[in-house]
């Protein structure tokens, strides 16, 4: 039976849907999920995953492409198994992402070391776990990978990050390709870069890589970027250099709230159309999608405590916050949310939903027509990327626990924390 109540839009998530008036994640009900797990809670779609995955995957064909999972955005162990069953690889930014990799039998072979601040534990244990390769973002950064690599007597196989200095159009503090933000090697210094890299022992030059930003909804920006990249590529065969991949980096967005984002094919089509182009249709093209895998294949379940009204405002104080889901406070970003029991029983209303951390910057989401009760159980959309993974414990609240949905059944994949958790480790004075 389909129910005859006009339901919210849940706007990227094909794999929650409504049924009988229940949101549900595939088969199963988030409100019994919540009320037998408790909240806050993260819900993961596992045929969701697969989806997005499969996306890429059809839209890169036979042509020789390596997604490597820009695991950042999502690095729970369940979520990388499932990458690694479907043959993905990652792109990481640590020797604890490493770990992660390691421990669900991910292939080093197909690892992208990424990162401004690579240490030398990490350099080591990424070269003995035999990683494909070093996004390397400075000369610094080439000398001392060089030193790691004699000493391990390993070689280092190694990319240069370059900065095309291209502005992504995207948030300030999620775009990365600009000549003032941190990341990358300048392109104008970029050749001489990689004469060092020839130089220097231990080192394997194996390709060019940029990354130029995150939640990119305008695909100009990538190609603008792919001809500053072809410029340096035919530059470096001049002086004997040739690379055998490009790494275009992650950054497709998603659809939030009304978002067309740029689609794995429509980027894929151009790249190749442009490397044929001008002659170089035969480099393997390395991505690292992120949040366009795992954002909308998740949401953050949170129980109203409390409605909450004055003079200016609606509040649902709910059982979330900004230690839970950081995104909404520190890039002013949209997340839909959604009841899970729509009620017809009480007028909408415009209302705030914020957390209980003492900080006004505490909010999930701002005037919402919502109709609401306590005890009403939210869904906030989109967490599936760079929520948990941002997760702290500010005001000593325990992180949420993570479920796994695989059609009717569900598997915790992260416990919750116990208030136990948060004491260990600390100590008083004698
Ligand atoms: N590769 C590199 C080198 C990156 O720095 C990133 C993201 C990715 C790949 C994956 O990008 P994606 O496909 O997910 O856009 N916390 C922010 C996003 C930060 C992105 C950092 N780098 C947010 O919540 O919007």
């Amino acid at each position: 039976m389909t129910s005859t109540v006009s339901l919210p839009q849940l706007a990227g998530h094909p794999h929650f849907h409504y049924q009988n008036g229940v949101l549900h994640a595939e088969g199963v009900a988030l409100d019994t999920l919540a009320r037998d797990l408790g909240t806050p809670l993260y819900v993961y779609s596992r045929a969701a995953l697969q989806a997005a995955y499969d996306n890429y995957r059809q839209a890169i064909g036979e042509r020789p492409v390596l997604v490597c999972f820009g695991m950042k955005a999502n690095s729970n162990l369940a979520v990388l198994k499932e990458f690694a069953r479907m043959g993905a690889g990652f792109d990481i930014v640590s020797g604890g992402e490493l770990k992660r990799v390691l421990a669900v039998g991910g292939d080093p072979a197909k690892v992208v070391f990424s990162g401004v601040g690579k240490q030398e534990w990490e350099m080591r244990d990424a070269l003995q776990a035999g990683v494909k390769c070093f996004n390397v973002e400075s000369t610094a950064e080439l000398r001392r990978l060089s030193r790691v690599a004699q000493v391990t007597g390993l070689q280092a196989r190694v990319s240069l990050r370059v900065n095309p200095d291209v502005d992504a159009h995207t948030h300030p503090y999620i775009s990365t390709g600009l000549k003032e933000n941190k990341f990358g090697i300048a392109i104008e210094e970029a050749l001489q870069a990689y004469e060092l890299a020839a130089s220097l022992p231990g080192l394997k030059i194996v390709g060019v890589d940029c990354h130029i930003g995150s939640q990119l909804t305008d695909i100009s920006p990538y190609f603008d970027a792919l001809d500053k990249l072809i410029d340096l590529i035919e530059r470096l065969a001049q002086a004997g250099i040739t690379i055998e991949h490009l790494d275009l980096g992650g950054g497709l967005g998603i659809r939030y709230t009304d978002e067309v984002p740029p689609s794995p094919k429509a980027l894929l089509d151009g790249v190749f159309e442009r490397l044929k182009a001008r002659g170089h249709g035969h480099l393997h093209l390395v991505l690292e999608p992120g949040r366009s895998l795992v954002g909308n294949a998740g949401v953050l379940l949170t129980t109203v405590q409390f409605l909450k009204h004055n003079d200016a405002r609606n509040f649902a104080i709910v059982d979330a916050a900004m230690n839970d889901l950081l995104r909404p406070t520190l890039y002013q970003a949209y997340h839909g949310v959604a009841p899970v029991v729509p009620r017809q029983d009480c007028p909408a209303q415009i209302y705030d939903v914020v957390g209980p951390v003492c900080e006004s910057g505490d909010w999930l989401a701002k005037e919402r027509s919502l109709a609401l009760a306590e005890d009403d159980v939210l869904a906030v959309e989109s967490a599936g990327a760079y929520g948990m993974v941002m997760a702290g414990n500010y005001n000593t609240r325990p992180r949420a626990a993570e479920v796994m949905v695989d059609g009717s059944r569900f598997h915790i994949v992260r416990q919750r924390e116990t208030l136990d958790d948060l004491l260990r480790g600390e100590s008083t004075l004698p």
